[in-house]
């Protein structure tokens, strides 16, 4: 084993087995990886310990220590963590073969048994912690016992535990300990698979079917990891003001008339709403970046008045883009090559506009080309845009792998197809000096520095009413904070019960969009009826007065890798009994949601970890078991009795959730809502805190005016008089 320096504090380990590279990160992370590893497309940079290592060699065994933290490597590959002399990760190389059992018999009914070969390489680390990460899964929130492939999909049936992929694929998980949870990542956008302590209990086993072994290993308490992930991957950059409204959707609104009629129906019915999507039958014959002039004619003019109704419009763009001679963005794309080939020809296949062709996205040529496109787009008036089918996705069975996306095949570029997509959309939007709001269908890891998600085509099933919560849970702690599923679910009929169950199990999701597909009944809330209509209403106006704080936990997710929603575990993490908690959710550390999950429910069993206030009634519910209301008519949320929560009453006024504990605090943010000059400082971030019954604000970043003007507490009404911050 030879130890040389590769450059400064990255350490080459060079012996028959092992071609690697090592660096700290800081005293909780380091890197370790194949030295023919590639250019990772989510990690630009990251920090190198320069100064401050030791490297001491034993034989077959080098020891790399900084601060109080000791890797351990030998050779044949074994990792061996230490963290102040006490043994955080133990791991080894690992091959996965496939088993010897004839599955074949199987298959010919449409089994899917067979996995494809990860023999490129992998890693045993022995471990019995809960997992959670991977992003968007089907499956519980603990992913013991489960395994998962890396490999983006779009499949339309409904998503069971035993789905093995969806569409996005986040090679990054925790094993969580309450003292020190371990964070890993493998940066390799091949298919790989990722056994969690199935085949054996005490292993979980990562596998590549390419490529290399492209490590990051993280320690810290759970908060920490994910900090420490998406400060190396990418953060959501703060959405407007206006994402947090209530969002409306359907494959289709075909004309101009149906959306006005879509918005006079949410005005109508006393419902709140800030957004409509325009789903693929408001282009010209499915076209990107065209708009049917006979279903939307004078879109300019027509845009305009939308937002002058404080109504903002976004277009879905899919990846398939319709081959025809004579059609721009065609024309441009065979003329320099910018879509992708397969032996030196353009590839084609198919989706809605028919034969289409699949820009090459990894290409930053073709990024910039897009880009252009975007902006074009967004300065019709649009205000922001929906990224669809980038996994990508194709009618005519799936892209061969060796399609070429951009000096990358599509085995490799696979996973990072709708990645770059939205990349290069971001860039659209800087050309615009637009605020960033995108959705996005498939992703990788860092995915959320370009664009927000939503977890695709969901059912209008219970199934899926209850799959949404760990699936947010796990989406958040793999570094999406901006993120929702379709509220009703989009295939399949929802039953106004359901839908209405949906708004309440969705107050704290950021995304709130009700979405649902062609063909499937009709389930934009107005026309619901009775309770029903009345239960949505209850839903929509909370979460209005929620936006304050979602905003705030939002801002600092983009700060400092805050997750805004969160298991309970995330918060409790001494608390065994959350560990697999998956019908409960937090937003932030003071909000608690207890929602229905079942037809018919009028009362569920609700667990508190600590003291909790319900918001409507006040009523106390001390730490532990508790049978809750949950009917329609009962908002199910609930704050922390000893914490703070800044909620807004109507644009001036806010109002303070506080549960009398002296010295309870929280922070609000707020800036002009759209735009990027917070960026730039134009924006005020206070510390709320209760002392004596009042409200000592105080500013930690004064940048703007601010909106409000008075602020109540309980039964009490102050002038919102923030002070100059004096440390
Ligand atoms: C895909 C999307 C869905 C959209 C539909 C039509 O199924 O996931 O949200 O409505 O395509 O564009």
């Amino acid at each position: 084993m030879d130890i040389t320096l590769s450059q400064k504090g990255i350490y080459q380990i060079s012996s028959p087995s092992l071609h690697h590279l090592f660096s700290f990160i800081s005293s909780r992370a380091f890197r370790f990886y194949e030295d023919s590893s590639p250019k990772s497309p989510c990690v630009e940079t990251y920090p190198v310990i320069e100064e401050g290592v030791e490297v001491v060699q034993e034989e077959d065994i080098v020891i790399f220590s900084y601060q109080d933290i000791e890797v351990r490597i030998g050779n044949p590959l074994t990792i061996e963590v230490f963290i102040g002399g006490k043994k955080v990760l133990q791991a080894e190389d690992y091959f996965e073969t496939s088993g010897d059992l004839d599955v074949s018999l199987a298959e010919k009914e449409g089994h899917k048994n067979k996995q494809s070969d990860f023999n490129g390489g992998g890693l045993k680390i022995h471990s019995r912690s809960p997992v959670y990460g991977l992003g968007e899964r089907s499956g519980p929130l603990d992913k013991r016992g489960y395994d998962y492939i890396n490999w983006n999909t779009d499949d339309p049936s409904a998503h069971v535990d035993t789905f093995k992929s969806l569409y996005q694929s986040i090679p990054f998980f925790i094993l969580f300990n309450p003292e020190i949870s371990v964070g890993v990542f493998l940066d390799n956008t091949y298919r790989t698979h990722f056994d969690l302590n199935k085949t054996d209990p005490s292993a979980v086993k990562i596998s590549f079917a390419k490529g290399e072994g492209d490590y990051y290993f993280f320690f810290g308490k759970m908060d920490e990891v994910v900090s420490m992930f998406t400060s190396l991957t990418g953060r959501n950059p703060l959405c407007p003001y206006w994402a947090l409204g209530a969002q409306q959707s359907r494959w289709s609104y075909p004309s101009k008339e149906k959306v006005d009629e879509v918005i006079q129906g949410y005005r109508g019915a006393g419902l709140p709403l800030s957004v409509v999507y325009l789903d693929i039958d408001y282009m010209d014959h499915y076209k990107d970046f065209t708009v049917d002039p006979s279903k939307f004619p004078d879109i300019v003019s027509w845009l305009k008045q939308k937002k002058d109704e404080g109504i903002v419009i976004i277009p879905i763009i899919d990846a398939g883009v319709k081959a025809e001679e004579g059609y721009r963005l065609y024309d441009e794309g065979i003329e320099n090559g910018y879509f992708s080939t397969l032996n030196g020809e353009v590839y084609h296949n198919e989706v809605w506009p028919g034969d289409s062709v699949f820009p090459a996205f990894l290409d930053e040529k073709v990024q910039t080309w897009w880009a252009t496109h975007i902006k074009e787009f967004l300065d019709l008036g649009f205000g922001g845009i929906w990224n669809d089918m980038n996994e990508p996705a194709s009618f005519k069975g799936p892209l061969p792998l060796d399609v070429d996306m951009g000096g990358s095949l599509h085995e490799k570029a696979h996973n990072v197809y709708g990645h770059f997509m939205v990349k290069a959309g971001a860039k659209g939007f800087e050309l615009a000096a637009r605020r960033l709001f995108q959705l996005t269908r498939a992703g990788y890891a860092g995915t959320a520095a370009y664009s927000s998600s939503w977890a695709g085509d969901n059912q209008s099933i219970y199934d899926h009413l209850r799959l949404s919560l760990p699936q947010m849970m796990n989406m958040s702690l793999s570094g999406q904070a901006y993120i929702g599923v379709d509220i009703g679910g989009f295939g399949g009929d929802a039953t106004p019960e359901l839908l209405s169950k949906w708004a309440y199990a969705s107050l704290l999701n950021p995304l709130y969009r009700n979405h649902s597909s062609l063909g499937t009944t009709d389930q934009e809330p107005y026309l619901l009826k009775g309770q029903y209509l009345e239960a949505y209403r209850k839903a929509l106006h909370f979460r209005y007065r929620l936006r304050p704080a979602l905003y705030t936990e939002l801002f600092f997710a983009e700060k400092d890798g805050n997750v805004p929603l969160r298991p309970l575990l995330y918060n409790y993490p001494a608390d065994e009994r959350l560990i697999n908690e998956n019908t409960e959710i937090m937003l932030g550390k003071d909000l608690l949601l207890i929602p229905s999950l079942f037809p018919g429910e009028q009362k569920r069993g609700g667990y508190f970890p600590a003291d909790f206030i319900h918001v409507e009634s006040g009523n106390l519910y001390q730490k532990g078991d508790h049978i809750v209301n949950c009917d329609l008519l009962t908002l199910p949320l609930y704050f922390r009795k000893d914490g703070l929560v800044a909620l807004e009453d109507d644009e001036h006024t806010l109002s303070l959730l506080w549960g009398e504990k002296e010295g309870a605090w929280t922070y609000l943010y707020e800036d002009q809502g759209d735009g990027l000059d917070y960026r730039k400082g134009v924006y005020n971030l206070y510390r709320i805190e209760m002392k004596q019954g009042r409200p000592y604000i105080c500013y930690l970043h004064h940048g703007m005016e601010s909106r409000y003007t008075n602020i109540h507490v309980n039964k009490f009404e102050f002038p919102f008089l923030p002070q100059e911050n004096k440390d």
